[in-house]
């Protein structure tokens, strides 16, 4: 086998040369020939390698059991009373035993160093508040997609799409033609506010009870934050309804609630109930209803 192996070798150096690549190219069974070879070749020449060492291993290396008995983990006597008396030497040359002032101060030093941490705990503060269970989305506020800022009707959405949307209030301008959020504020509030818009067939959902009016026209809406860590999700399935994280595969089934079918996330993607204002508009109807964003211990 290996010595095969040396022969795809010598053919795959024999095709770089021999075949024919750029405007006049070779052409075999409808492939570029060149390419064709070197990885017939190469591929061949590797496996002849693999299954020759293989076989020698199995065949020909001898099969006996060894076992390696381990010395004892136990230091013996004579070491252990070396150690100790080392050990003590050191502390009586140290002379600690023998200067209560300075052991003491070392040691009210070394405590004292635990202080700056304790001050440091001031910049973790303040304390988030009710800030991680709302967004910014309000009753009556828009869907507009999430790159060009134009709000969304339900004809703009076919069954099986989805769109990656966020308030219109993002978008939205002061009087001073400012935007309303910028910097790092709107980073923040987008973290929690992006949104995923998918269209099913109405009959393939099962709204859990309270929420048959959560939708439009089998139009649904979804936290775009994985209940993970956090990681943004928009991998759509569209033939089994599954939003699927890129990060560690959690899958939510968005015909089901946003249930979690598979993956580490330990609770259901939080659902933002819609309907269409009088323009025709896709709208909120409200916040969210539950913290959207990663589970911690509060949260499950
Ligand atoms: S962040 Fe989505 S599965 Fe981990």
């Amino acid at each position: 086998m290996f010595g095969l192996s040396t022969v795809f070798t010598v053919l795959f150096v024999f095709s770089y040369f021999f075949f024919d690549i750029g405007e006049d190219l070779d052409v075999v069974l409808g492939f570029n020939a060149s390419n064709l070879f070197l990885g017939i070749c190469l591929g061949m020449a590797l496996l002849l390698i693999g299954a020759g060492a293989v076989q020698w291993s199995r065949k020909l290396m001898a099969d006996a059991e060894i076992v390696e008995m381990r010395h004892p983990a136990r230091s013996s006597d004579a070491d252990r009373e070396e150690t100790v008396g080392k050990l003590n030497t050191g502390i009586e040359e140290s002379g600690i035993g023998r200067r209560p002032l300075i052991r003491n101060s070392l040691l009210g030093a070394l405590g004292a160093l635990g202080l700056p941490a304790v001050v440091l705990l001031r910049d973790l503060g303040p304390l988030p508040g009710d800030k991680l269970e709302q967004t910014v989305w309000r009753r009556g506020m828009r869907l507009v997609n999430d790159i060009s800022g134009m709000p969304l009707t339900p004809s703009d959405i076919e069954i099986g799409q989805l769109v990656n949307g966020e308030p219109a209030v993002f978008f939205a301008e002061g009087p001073d033609g400012e935007k309303l959020y910028h910097g790092a504020e709107l980073l923040q509030a987008k973290a929690k506010a992006a949104i995923v818009i998918v269209r099913m067939d109405p009959t393939e959902i099962t709204p859990a009870p309270g929420r048959e009016n959560w939708g439009v026209d089998g139009i649904l809406c979804y936290s775009k934050i994985c209940t993970h860590v956090g990681c943004p999700i928009s991998l759509w399935e569209q033939q089994t309804h599954n939003l699927l994280c890129p990060c560690h595969q959690s899958t939510f089934d968005l015909a089901d609630n946003g249930r979690v079918v598979f993956g580490p996330a330990a609770r259901a993607v939080p659902q933002l109930p819609i309907t269409v204002d009088e323009q025709g508009y896709l709208v909120a109807q409200s916040d969210f209803l539950e913290p959207v964003g990663p589970s911690y211990w509060e949260r499950g």
